[in-house]
């Protein structure tokens, strides 16, 4: 059985997971109204792999028998200075998640609760993707910094930015 601890902390990460996926819609729209297209496409793709992450959680705690309880969603700021401004926001933030997940961990490890330590493992994997492809968007808008033509260019690339469903959510064909 899972501890009242971890459950109440998995619950919680829930709450985290979905007001990261507010923040990233946020930047989304925000980029959208200064007619970044591409950079609105990059953050709509992160809102939706956020619910992903929500829905693994919730989807674990379901499969213990823990119930979810849903809890409200702060408000989430709605305007950035820039488009790396927004990148540098991602990375700040993602290091917050990255903390809440090896807290979850070593919870788990405590806990000696080995089924969790098991379903933790993939988020611990996916936040040294998030931290990465952070810091090289942080990397790309600094470079186009006070450049239009490069700025409308790294806007394009990222336009092509595609959504694919987080792996433990995948379902099989056969
Ligand atoms: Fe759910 Fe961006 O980590």
């Amino acid at each position: 059985m899972i501890s009242t601890r971890l459950h109440t902390a998995i619950n919680d990460q829930i709450n985290a997971e979905l007001w990261s996926a507010y923040l990233y819609l946020s930047m989304s729209l925000d980029a959208e109204a200064k007619g970044y297209k591409g950079v609105a496409n990059w953050f709509y793709v992160q809102w939706l792999e956020e619910q992903d992450h929500a829905r693994i959680l919730m989807n674990y705690l379901n499969s213990r028998d823990a119930k979810v309880t849903l809890k409200p969603i702060d408000a989430v700021r709605t305007e950035w200075n820039s488009v790396l401004e927004m990148f540098q926001e991602t990375l700040r933030h993602e290091k917050v998640v990255t903390g809440l997940i090896n807290n979850l961990a070593a919870i788990a490890a405590e806990d000696r609760d080995f089924a969790s330590s098991n379903m933790l493992v993939w988020f611990i994997d996916e936040q040294i993707e998030e931290e990465e492809s952070a810091r090289e968007m942080i990397f790309a808008a600094e470079s186009v910094e006070g450049d239009k033509y490069g700025m409308y260019q790294l806007d394009k690339e990222l336009a092509a930015r595609v959504y694919k469903q987080a792996s433990p959510l995948a379902t099989s064909a056969e």
